[in-house]
């Protein structure tokens, strides 16, 4: 893979709240069954990103293989899912997401640019949450598992910063940092349950 230069630092997010994880760890088989949905929505979300702009070499090239990633991660979760006996249930929804992407800009090029920040808010705030569980999980498989989804998480984060500063050099960093302050406020206002988001 190519060199992802480490742009985190363009995408301040706030910490999560420190009562998310206690809450999440009161019902991890809650919390593995929406994962095993945020990878799947990850992999369409990469995939549909491709669909619509087939004509940007690097973006097609970036989402074919993160695409491959987060599918494989669909089966990561199952298989942990299956060997800890938590049943799959149907997705609870999308509101997080749904309210980022109520930011998105309607008209081109910006709609491009956010549509590409929205996906790295998601991956920033996936990877610390899926840290958080690593640091806190009893079992060691799971927790090996949680710490190496982090990682590619935080990985993704920044193929997606890196696709935002080639799509416009002049505003990207703006843009990100006022992203990442509507996140905080989307985050403030919702309940703490026992989801990744
Ligand atoms: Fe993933
Ligand atoms: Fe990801």
């Amino acid at each position: 893979m190519d060199e992802v230069p480490a742009l985190g630092d363009a995408l301040p997010l706030v910490a999560t709240d420190p009562r998310w994880l206690p809450i999440a760890l009161a019902d991890l088989d809650a919390v593995h069954a929406d994962h095993l949905h945020c990878e799947r929505k990850a992999a369409q979300s990469a995939l549909s990103l491709l669909r619509s702009y087939p004509d940007r070499a690097d973006l097609v090239r970036d989402m074919a293989r993160l695409a491959h990633d987060e599918t494989r991660h669909v089966v990561q979760v199952s298989q942990l899912m299956s060997r800890r006996n938590v049943p799959p249930s149907f997705d609870g929804g999308d509101d997080y997401a749904a309210a980022l992407r109520a930011l998105i800009r309607k008209r081109e090029p910006e709609r491009l640019l956010d549509r590409i920040l929205v996906f790295a808010v998601i991956e920033g705030r996936s990877a610390e949450r899926l840290a958080l569980l690593a640091g806190a999980l009893d079992d060691p498989k799971s927790r090996d598992l949680y710490a190496s989804l982090a990682t590619a998480e935080v990985r993704h984060r920044d193929i997606f910063l890196a696709l935002a500063r080639d799509a416009d050099p002049a505003t990207w960093r703006a843009r990100a940092a006022e992203l990442a302050a509507a996140e905080a406020d989307i985050l403030a206002g919702r309940q703490i349950t026992a989801r990744i988001h």
